[in-house]
């Protein structure tokens, strides 16, 4: 069975057929060819699927692309260009948080929902909200000093916004 969806990605309006069993990762990755989103475990155990739905982190492998009708879809491909980087993507290159990078596009995609919810979160609220995202490279500690180091920019841009 076929679904049509309208979803917006990185702000850009989308309309699609999808089969019924089609992930929200699939669809990212085989049909607006946006490959930044990794499959890792395909079964919500790994983080590197993961992107936001309507500012939510979710589990690319886990959400059906057929439950995408009217919502709002944003990916490491919209976050920041070369030569303007986001802060998180800035503070991951500062701070080496990256290895292979392979589990880095679902970090960022978490930290981001986290810190549009939370500006100011603690280490152990950081450290629970990344509970299902694994690195097998860094060792996680360069990982929550970039993100604290993101979320510190972040505030300062927000405070300059409402000045
Ligand atoms: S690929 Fe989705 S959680 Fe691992
Ligand atoms: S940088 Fe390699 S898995 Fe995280």
């Amino acid at each position: 069975m076929r679904h049509t969806i309208t979803v917006r990605v990185n702000g850009v309006e989308e309309r699609h057929e999808v089969d019924a069993n089609q992930t929200l990762l699939s669809f990212l990755r085989d049909t607006l060819n946006l490959t930044g989103a990794k499959q890792g475990c395909n079964e919500g155990e790994c983080g590197s699927c993961m992107v936001l739905l309507d500012g939510k982190a979710v589990n690319g492998c886990l959400t059906l692309a057929a439950e995408l009708d009217g919502h709002e879809v944003a990916t490491i491909e919209g976050l920041g260009q070369a030569g303007a980087l986001h802060p998180l993507q800035s503070a991951f290159l500062k701070h080496h948080a990256v290895q292979c990078g392979f589990c880095t596009p679902g970090v960022v995609m978490t930290s981001l929902a986290l810190l549009q919810e939370n500006p100011k979160p603690t280490e152990l609220q950081l450290k629970t909200a990344l509970a299902g995202n694994l690195c097998r490279c860094t060792g996680y500690r360069q990982i929550l000093d970039a993100i604290q180091d993101a979320a510190k920019t972040m505030r300062a841009q927000s405070k300059r916004r409402t000045a």
